[in-house]
């Protein structure tokens, strides 16, 4: 399916042979495994739309390691697939064919945490979600919070750039990645894991392993700046009749809570009807054509409760807002994330997903879903739309029974057209992977891809590190 859909190639690596075996189970043993059982889930993506036929998953735990196992790729000319927690969404996180796959959860150590500076140091396989109970237990978390947190690894996250829930209030990893540990393809070990606030000493190497997915480098390990626990979280889950309510209630709420806006979520009203169908989860207001979820995180609740509720009543007057539902304890506030955070899974179970990761001027960003619908008519299943309005950034996706040929001709390049024709990214938080990568030139100038393409050639000669990725291949 992987090359016949895709229309790919392997390229002239050298095959695995039993003497490769042989030296990596000395190297690393009883962690380079050849048992299709333990192969099989590093296969197949999250998806499961993209599937590579590895037979050799290898689970180093330290940097050295790690090292001496591209030292050996490298002369050997062996391809390798980086992994951490593989919920990526593009297909970047499996191999394409018989790649080695190079996977990070035995990395898994906290190396310090400095609770004056929130300055965290940990290995590349630490968990998201583990990594926020430890910060938790000091008073402090982790800057960013996805879906995934439970599966995915801060290497991973770092080498996608995720953005995530809170990158409104946070900001993007960009800013709060201090330093990195990365191992190059020949073996080098690249120690950029400073800690410092502020370091402009020469180019900020670090930023360009900042979402290179696996192709530049296996980051090793992280030092990021996290910030204060918030003392008062508050959530409120409201309904919007049209999109431009959507948009006005954020202008409103930008202005009336101000400092303490932490999240603004969208969701449309097909993705609550696939929430409850699918997942069993229950809407809590009343039935309406958009959702949104605004959270606040400040640390007085008093004072945070105030400006929420004078912002409800202002939006509810208004006639903005038709109804809501306001959290403030963890049990509430975790049910009506949930309705927001489990659309991916939802839509999983509704067929095959044609997935979209789109920024687009804010108040452009529905127009696409609803010009989709309309094109595609009765070919899809469910036409959908939602994200992380605060940011400029919509997921529209589509569903159908099964994959087929002419639903993908209708949606691209179309889609891909229509967010050039707004300057907007064909990409704004998941990475290009293997199945985004022949688009890249629809956000991006030629000049820019040739010179990325420089960069590859320049850490990774023999183009061993997630070979089929994020460029485009030159044939
Ligand atoms: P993987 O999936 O294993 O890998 C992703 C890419 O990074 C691959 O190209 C891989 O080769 C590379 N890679 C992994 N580890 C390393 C390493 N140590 N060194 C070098 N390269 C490496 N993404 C968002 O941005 N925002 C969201 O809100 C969001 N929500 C999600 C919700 C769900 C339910 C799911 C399933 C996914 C979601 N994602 C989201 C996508 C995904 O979780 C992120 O891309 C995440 O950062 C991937 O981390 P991972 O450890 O699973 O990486
Ligand atoms: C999200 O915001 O829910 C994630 O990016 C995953 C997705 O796009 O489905
Ligand atoms: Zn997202």
């Amino acid at each position: 399916l992987t090359s016949e859909r895709y229309r790919v190639r392997r390229l002239p690596f050298s095959r695995l042979s039993p003497q490769d075996v042989a030296f990596f189970q000395r190297l690393l043993p009883g962690r380079a495994l050849t048992e299709p059982a333990a192969l099989e889930p590093c296969n197949v993506d999250w998806l499961r739309s993209v599937r590579g036929c590895s037979t050799l998953l290898l689970k180093p735990q330290t940097t050295a390691e790690v090292s001496q196992v591209l030292r050996y790729c490298s002369e050997r000319n062996l391809a390798v697939n980086p992994q951490g927690g593989n919920t990526g969404l593009v297909g970047g996180s499996v191999p394409v064919f018989d790649e080695i796959i190079l996977s990070t959860v035995l990395m898994n150590r906290i190396i310090s945490f400095d609770t004056v500076s929130g300055i965290l140091v940990c290995q590349a396989g630490c968990i998201l979600e583990r990594l926020n109970e430890y910060l938790e237990q000091q008073g402090f978390i982790m800057p960013l919070d996805l879906g995934a947190k439970g599966s995915c690894h801060i290497g991973g996250n770092v080498a996608t750039n995720a953005g995530g829930l809170r990158l409104l209030r946070y900001g993007s990893l960009r800013g709060t990645v201090l330093g990195l540990e990365v191992v190059l393809a020949d073996g080098t070990v690249l120690d950029c894991l400073a800690s410092l606030r502020k370091d402009n000493t020469g180019y900020d190497l670090k930023q360009l392993f900042i979402g290179s997915e696996g192709t530049l480098g296996v980051i090793t390990a992280v030092s990021i700046l996290c910030p204060q626990k918030p003392k008062a979280v508050n959530l409120a889950f409201l309904g919007c009749q049209n999109f431009s309510q959507v948009l006005e209630t954020f202008t409103t709420c930008r202005a009336m809570l101000g400092e303490i806006l932490s999240a603004y979520e969208f969701m449309d009203e097909k993705c609550m009807e696939l929430v409850e169908k699918h997942l069993k989860l229950s809407c809590p207001v009343r039935d309406s054509h958009f959702y949104v979820l605004i959270e606040t995180s400040g640390s007085n609740s008093t004072h945070d409760e105030e400006k929420l509720n004078s912002f409800l009543e202002q939006a509810m007057t208004s006639g903005l807002v038709t109804d809501g539902t306001v959290a403030t304890d963890d049990k509430k506030i975790k049910m009506l994330w949930s309705l927001r955070e489990r659309i991916t899974e939802a839509l999983t179970h509704d067929g095959c997903v044609y997935k979209y990761d789109i920024s687009l001027p804010v108040g452009k960003l529905y127009d696409l879903v609803t010009d989709m619908r309309a094109r595609l008519g009765q070919s899809a299943k469910n036409v959908v739309g939602y994200g992380h309005l605060g940011d400029g950034n919509l997921h529209l996706n589509i569903t159908a029974e099964s994959y087929s040929h002419s639903l993908l001709d209708a949606i691209e390049p179309f889609v891909y057209e229509w967010t050039a024709r707004y300057n907007g990214s064909i990409s704004a938080e998941h990475g290009l992977g293997f199945k985004k990568k022949q688009f890249i030139q629809y956000s991006k100038p030629s000049e820019a891809i040739f010179l990325m393409q420089r960069f590859k050639a320049m850490l990774d000669p023999k183009g061993i590190l997630n070979p089929y990725k994020t460029l485009p291949s030159s044939s």
